[in-house]
């Protein structure tokens, strides 16, 4: 989604944001600008559809000199994505710049009014109303900082706003309306930086203050103000972030998508660290406030996430279920929250959003609170959106994902999400020590089977080169390997641009099973499970019917072979925690399929890291 950055201080502003915005460009975006302000109070503004290396040509043939100024990646929303459309926007007369993320939902009707009143439009965007509204209010006389606080007070919906006006070139200021798209200031040595998200910044500082809904920030090389949003100055907490040189760099790695599926394992260690014990009896989930009367009460556990996350939720359904023995269910947040669900006092809400910043899932979130239902959220970043929102969450600390496609924020979702669910059937008695020792055992050697799945990679290269060019694909699985199928299928799609679809293997009688011919790639999750005779009968009838199958299979089945087309390997490993096993070779395939096609595997067209729009 849209990426925001922003500088006041003693350098050339001009390659600060230009680099700013480089390490944004991991959020996806379809066109990028920047405006320089200087100390003759006049600015100039560059924009460029498509990627940065455009905006980058534009600023080498005229360098604009200024010691401040803001720029920003956009992800069409309104408006298609070209340069008239791209940010910074500006007033009729060219005073204030503006750079925003999230949508004006009143702007239509914004629109009209300043258009009534001679306020001229250039572009389709909604972002445009924001510097004549602004432009408005200081028509009237009112000053640059208190018409951005009428202004905000004006707009609707969830946004992040920072405006730059020629008159006072030093100054930045930024602010919220409603709970999505985040904004924070950074505090550097006689120079402030505002910023979407940390990695714009880091490099410049180590000292950050989130702005929250509702607030405005004013930054002058060597201050900040904070305000309300009655307008009341307030004090801003300050967060120290540390450095993550080695995540931010892609090291040996081609793609930052390769170098975090291949960093699962060391993730995954991370998630469970100082979580769980084997030890029988001994087990904590440290970061979790709930009682054992509280577990005992809960009803119900519904769970909720978009994309990859919402694949999370599924899985982690049947876990809730048979692990910990409690009723759950599953629903995709953007249907949630509109659904009128009927949750009672004593369900429990868990949300999943690696960012923690999906508009969707806010929502949902938000829709829960205000049926005052208990709710944690999984994410891997402190001080989200979501976090506001919970009333506790777990950090599933993967570390930085930079590549657009959910990799290893998936497989420590999951094991996070499994450890809960053996705390809560401990807390339950669903589940004894013992059993949950043997559980928490094998959770640990997660890591080395990821590993051996990882070390055989020579084989995703040459389906790659056997299939490359095929135009759809069918991934099929059941139980617990069903939500990993539409993970495969999704990640296909995402990442090579070729047409996927996960079903359910019992589905596929029911309709999909006309698409099978000698054309179609079948990718079948077979392991040695409970399901896996049922899943051979799938596989046989669309064998028969000329599909080319890829099995994916367990080590001990020494069948498999005669059967299919192509095996890819995965560890002898339980039924419940097959899943996080079999989704590494669904990630290998997108990734070496999307080489092969020539995609752009980190920034894949059209898709964004964070979706803070609804
Ligand atoms: C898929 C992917 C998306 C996200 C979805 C939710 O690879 O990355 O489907 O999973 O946009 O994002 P979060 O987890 O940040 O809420």
């Amino acid at each position: 989604m849209c990426g925001i950055i922003g500088y006041t201080g003693q350098s050339e502003a001009l390659p600060i944001l230009l680099e700013g915005l480089s390490r944004l460009e991991y959020r996806g975006y379809d066109s990028a600008g920047i405006s320089v302000f200087n100390k003759n109070k006049t600015h100039t503004t560059y924009r460029a559809a498509g990627k940065l290396n455009e905006l980058k040509k534009l600023t080498e043939t005229s360098k604009a000199t200024g010691l401040s100024g803001i720029g920003h990646t956009r992800w069409a929303t309104h408006g298609e994505a070209n340069t008239i459309n791209a940010h910074p926007q500006s007033d009729t007369y060219g005073n204030l710049s503006v750079v925003h993320n999230g949508i004006v939902e009143n702007y239509l009707d914004l629109k009209q009014e300043l258009t009534n009143e001679g306020h001229l439009f250039n572009s389709d965007t909604d972002t445009e109303t924001i510097p004549h509204l602004i432009e408005h209010y200081m028509n009237d006389g009112t000053g640059f900082e208190e018409a951005a606080e009428k202004s905000a007070a004006r707009i609707k919906g969830a946004n992040a706003v920072v405006v730059m006006c020629n008159d006072q070139p030093d100054k930045i200021v930024a602010f919220r309306t409603g709970n999505a798209g985040g904004v924070l200031i950074g505090y550097g040595d006689n120079e402030m930086l505002v910023a979407s998200d940390i990695p714009a910044i880091l490099g410049y500082t180590n000292t950050i203050s989130h702005l929250l809904p509702g607030e405005l920030a004013v930054l002058h090389p060597n201050s900040v103000q904070f305000k309300d949003q009655d307008g009341n100055p307030i004090k801003k907490e300050k967060t120290f972030v540390p450095n993550d040189p080695i995540s931010i760099a892609k090291g040996d790695y081609r793609h930052f998508m390769l170098k975090e599926i291949c960093e699962q394992p060391d993730a995954i260690i991370a998630s469970l660290m100082g979580r769980l014990s084997s030890e029988e009896g001994l087990f904590s989930l440290e970061d979790l406030n709930l009682t054992a009367d509280d577990i005992n009460k809960i009803s119900k556990v519904t769970l909720t996430g978009m994309g990859t996350s919402l694949h999370a939720a599924m899985l982690a359904r049947l876990w809730m279920e048979r692990i910990a023995g409690i009723p759950s269910e599953w629903d995709n947040s953007s249907e949630f929250r509109y659904r009128e669900p009927l949750l009672d006092e004593n369900s429990l809400f868990i949300s999943i959003s690696q960012s923690g910043e999906t508009a969707d899932t806010l929502a949902a979130m938000e829709e829960a609170k205000k049926k005052n239902i208990s709710q944690i959220t999984l994410c891997n970043y402190s001080n989200t959106q979501a976090s506001r929102i919970a009333d506790q969450t777990l950090q599933i600390r993967a570390g930085l994902e930079i590549g657009v496609a959910a990799t290893k924020t998936f497989t420590c979702s999951l094991v996070t999400l499994y450890a809960l669910a053996i705390y809560l059937g401990v807390q339950r008695e669903k589940i004894n020590g013992k059993e949950a020792a043997k559980l928490i055992e094998e959770l640990f050697r997660l890591p080395e089977m990821i590993g051996t799945v990882l070390a055989n990679q020579g084989q995703y290269e040459e389906l790659a080169t056997l299939y490359h060019s095929s135009s759809d694909f069918l991934f099929l699985g059941r139980g617990y390997n069903y939500p990993i199928a539409l993970e495969g299928a999704l990640k296909l799609k995402e990442v090579s641009y070729i047409h996927a679809e996960g079903y359910p293997a019992g589905e596929m009688k029911h309709g999909p099973i006309s698409l099978i011919d000698e054309s179609m790639p079948v990718v079948a999750l077979v392991p040695k499970d409970e399901l896996y005779e049922k899943m051979m009968n799938t596989i046989n009838e669309a064998k028969s019917r000329g599909a080319i199958v890829i099995a994916v299979a367990s080590e001990s089945d020494t069948e498999i072979e005669q059967k299919v087309d192509h095996v890819i390997r995965i560890p002898d490993v339980s039924d419940s925690l097959s899943p996080i096993v079999a989704s590494i070779p669904m990630q290998l395939i997108s990734y070496y399929f999307a080489v092969r096609r020539g995609c752009d595997v980190d920034q894949p067209r059209n898709l964004a890291k964070s979706v803070t729009v609804e």
